[in-house]
């Protein structure tokens, strides 16, 4: 963990009132906290949105009893294993898997390689969901 830095903030009162209100709802045991997660979120924003690298899973479930489905999927993930850390995959049911594909690259790989599965016949639900892969938001 790098040194810790303090700062002063000058806010409307409302404004911190109304964030108090919130982070209580959210559980954080200080103000320091929320702000720290706010200034993180924000800077992973900005590097999905100016193509930085970015780490995240996509999560999604399919039929596997479509055809031909699992050796499509299969063939989209071996074409983007530059991205792919790992993938896990869960049998739900006698119909469908959960597959955990964990990810790291640019922001235009790992947004290309979920497009592309969640596109295919028989995937019923993808979800992307991104975290920093920089150490100075970590
Ligand atoms: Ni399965």
């Amino acid at each position: 963990m790098s040194e810790l830095y303090r700062f002063g903030v000058s806010l409307e009162k409302t404004l911190i009132e109304a964030f108090d209100r919130h982070i209580e709802t959210q559980c954080y045991k200080s103000r320091s906290e929320a702000i720290r997660d706010l200034i993180r979120e924000e800077l992973i924003r900005k590097e999905w949105t100016e193509g930085g690298t970015v780490a995240g899973a996509i999560v999604m479930t399919y039929d596997h009893h479509k055809r031909e489905l699992v050796n499509l999927l299969l063939d989209i993930q071996h074409d983007f294993q530059e991205t792919i850390i790992s993938t896990q995959h869960v049998h739900l049911d006698h119909h469908h898997c959960l597959e955990i594909i964990a990810v790291k690259g640019s922001s235009s790989s790992v947004e290309k390689l979920a497009t592309t599965l969640k596109v295919q016949v028989g995937v019923k639900h993808l979800s992307l969901s991104i975290s920093s892969a920089a150490e100075g938001t970590a």
